[in-house]
């Protein structure tokens, strides 16, 4: 049987997913799915990266891109970061912006200065000439996914994931990163037919994109809108949310739970939940409870310690951690990870430790919360 289906074969596509799916009964997919766990399921975006000696020694013979490309590799990086963790679930090692290169946007690396798109788009031509089917050129990283779920064999879940059409949008355009995404705004505002042109295409290439990494065996797909915080609740609303809100419903088709993640985005967040993804992201800038209730717990959170706090000291780390365990309250569906990514020179021995807290914290009873959590929550 090939680990992945092509385009071409698309008729046994349910019964497929539902036999590829690696650990659908996982505590972090039954979190997902805002089902009790027993306990709180741990993860860290960027769990894989430049922190963790053996990934530097990887990155010593092999660039960025190469890791990413090459199936065997990506899946011993993403292997080696989850088990040496003891997380309870895997994220593929792949980068956001691999998609732009098999829509006709090549990219590439440089130290110091991070992703450099090499034409960024202005125009609405430029948006004509993006190619939508390509799609299948990424399946370097669905092979990835299917070696990672063969090696955990049902018994840790694996993360797929893409960008949200904003964030990759503003990569296009911008092309890197930015600091005000005044040549974003300019084609949202200015060039509105050729901003939703752009966003169309984005959904479609990143749908059949993150379509076959759960036909791989990724048991969750989380879409990453690392930029959106950047829009106003208005702007929100007419620019982003009714493409990210198809890209949601385009992978809810797959049975797989979509987790959808953005940063600076406490006043977004009402409008983030009409997407109906499965978990909604939180950063640190708001506490896990008052961003739960501005979702009306309608879904799990993922969340939400402050990367920054991986560098404190055990006792401020610790009780930082315990104390969004506590704003938790033992609800079924809160995913512990942080507000945002590990980042580059964080203790490697922290990450660890934090894991094993959070793994030993002894669960909250639904019965021994407080009656205010209680009042909150519709479901239990
Ligand atoms: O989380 C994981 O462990 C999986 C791997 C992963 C990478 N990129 C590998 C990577 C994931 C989930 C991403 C997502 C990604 N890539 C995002 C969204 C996540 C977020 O943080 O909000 C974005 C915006 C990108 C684009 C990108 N790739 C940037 C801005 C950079 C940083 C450039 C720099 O020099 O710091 C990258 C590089 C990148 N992607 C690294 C890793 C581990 C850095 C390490 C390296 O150069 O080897």
């Amino acid at each position: 049987m090939p680990t992945h289906t092509s385009p071409a074969q698309p008729a046994p596509q349910k019964c497929y997913i539902e036999t590829s799916m690696s650990a659908p009964n996982s505590l972090f997919v039954r979190a997902c799915k805002s089902q009790p766990a027993g306990r709180t399921p741990v993860w860290f975006m960027r769990q894989a990266g430049r922190y963790m000696p053996e990934y530097r020694a990887i990155r010593k013979q092999h660039s960025l891109l190469e890791i990413c490309k090459k199936p065997a590799l990506a899946a011993e990086v993403t292997i080696t970061a989850a088990e040496f963790l003891g997380v309870d679930a895997a994220i593929i090692f792949a980068d956001l912006l691999l998609p732009l290169e098999v829509m006709g946007l090549p990219f590439h690396f440089s130290a110091g200065e991070g992703p450099v798109i090499e034409k960024p788009i202005r125009t609405q031509e430029d948006v004509a000439q993006l190619r939508t089917d390509r799609a299948a050129d990424l399946a370097y990283v669905s092979e990835a996914v299917s070696q990672v779920a063969k090696h955990f064999a049902g018994k840790l879940p694996v993360i797929g994931f893409c960008g949200a059409p904003f964030t990759l949008a503003s990569y296009m355009i911008e092309g890197g990163g930015s600091r005000h995404y005044l040549n974003t705004k300019k084609m949202m505002y200015n060039s509105p037919a050729a901003w939703d042109e752009l966003m169309r295409k984005l959904v479609e290439v990143t749908a059949n994109y993150s379509g076959a990494q759960v036909r791989a065996g990724a048991d969750v797909i989380q879409i990453f809108d690392s930029w959106v915080g950047c829009l106003s609740v208005e702007d929100y609303r007419r620019y982003a949310l009714p493409h990210v809100t198809n890209l949601v419903k385009r992978l809810q088709q797959t049975a797989a739970p979509v987790i959808y993640f953005g940063t600076d985005s406490a006043t977004l967040l009402p409008a983030m939940n009409e997407t109906g993804a499965e978990v909604i992201g939180l950063d640190w800038r708001i506490s896990l409870d008052k961003g739960w209730s501005d979702l009306n717990h309608r879904c799990a959170v993922q969340g939400n310690l402050d990367p920054a706090l991986l560098f404190a000291d055990w006792k401020k780390l610790k009780s930082s951690a315990e104390q969004i365990l506590q704003l938790a309250a033992g609800r079924p569906g809160h995913i512990f990870n942080l507000g945002h990514g590990i980042l580059p020179e964080t203790p490697v021995e922290n990450v660890k430790n934090l894991t094993r807290l959070v793994q030993e914290h002894s669960p909250i009873k639904p019965a021994t919360r407080s009656r205010k959590a209680e009042a909150r929550s519709p479901r239990s």
